[in-house]
């Protein structure tokens, strides 16, 4: 049954949960997105930590969802693999910009900046945090290239936990790490009535965030 005009028509909610304050806001973006992020942690929100994640492929738009793992001075990091589509897209093109969306609090965040690798160091401390399932799994996935089938991943994942039996460590191979998106703007929206939503953007300008309103 295909969509009918109206069912998309009456899909109109007004935003009135909350407001913001260019003059309220904190001094640095970081402050004001941790605050946001703390409220987001405690709203039950499912994966408050996931954002669209877009880059640049050629000259074209290319986005999907990763999850953010930490900040790097005032950045956000985000690990995956680097001979990935995005990977590429970013040794090509170190651009991106991140969309978080946190709807239950009728709240955007954007962040637009320069993607850097972050530390081998702080890579191979991630990797060792995270479950040994997912570590395999990032071994075993040449993420983004054809497979055959899901048979042929799954016996990939068997040679790989095969070769590093339970009780051994399991290294960080070289093609997956984390990347820091080195903000150059960032944009804190909140959802208003009679969609006069408040959006408050901070440019870095001579080394110092500038806040300011901007229309909705
Ligand atoms: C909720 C969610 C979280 C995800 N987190 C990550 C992540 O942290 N890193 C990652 O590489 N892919 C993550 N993915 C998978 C990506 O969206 C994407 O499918 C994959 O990275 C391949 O992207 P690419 O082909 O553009 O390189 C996540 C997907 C979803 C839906």
């Amino acid at each position: 049954m295909s969509l009918s005009r109206e069912e998309l028509q009456n899909l109109r909610k007004s935003y009135k949960l909350g407001e913001l304050s260019e003059h309220h806001c904190a001094p640095t973006p970081k402050f004001q997105f941790e605050a946001w992020f703390k409220e987001a942690l405690k709203s039950e929100i499912d994966e408050p930590n996931a954002f669209t994640l877009s880059t640049i492929n050629k000259g074209f738009p290319s986005a999907r969802v990763v999850l953010f793992k930490g900040f790097q001075e005032e950045g956000p990091v985000f690990y995956s693999n680097y001979e990935s589509p995005k990977g590429q897209q970013l040794t090509t093109t170190p651009f991106a910009a991140a969309t978080f969306l946190w709807l239950p609090l009728e709240r955007q965040v954007r962040i637009e900046g320069r993607v850097e690798k972050v530390s081998v160091s702080l890579s191979d401390e991630y990797f060792a945090t995270r479950p040994r399932g997912s570590q395999i799994g990032a071994v075993a996935s040449p993420q983004g290239q054809v497979v055959s089938s899901r048979e042929d991943l799954e016996k990939r994942f068997a040679e790989i936990e095969n070769r590093y039996p339970k009780g051994t460590i399991i290294p960080r191979p070289a093609h997956w790490g984390g990347f820091v998106i080195v903000p150059t703007v960032w944009e804190f929206w909140q959802g208003r009535r009679n969609r006069l939503h408040d959006r408050v953007r901070y440019s870095l300008k001579d080394g110092a965030w500038i806040k300011e309103r901007l229309a909705p």
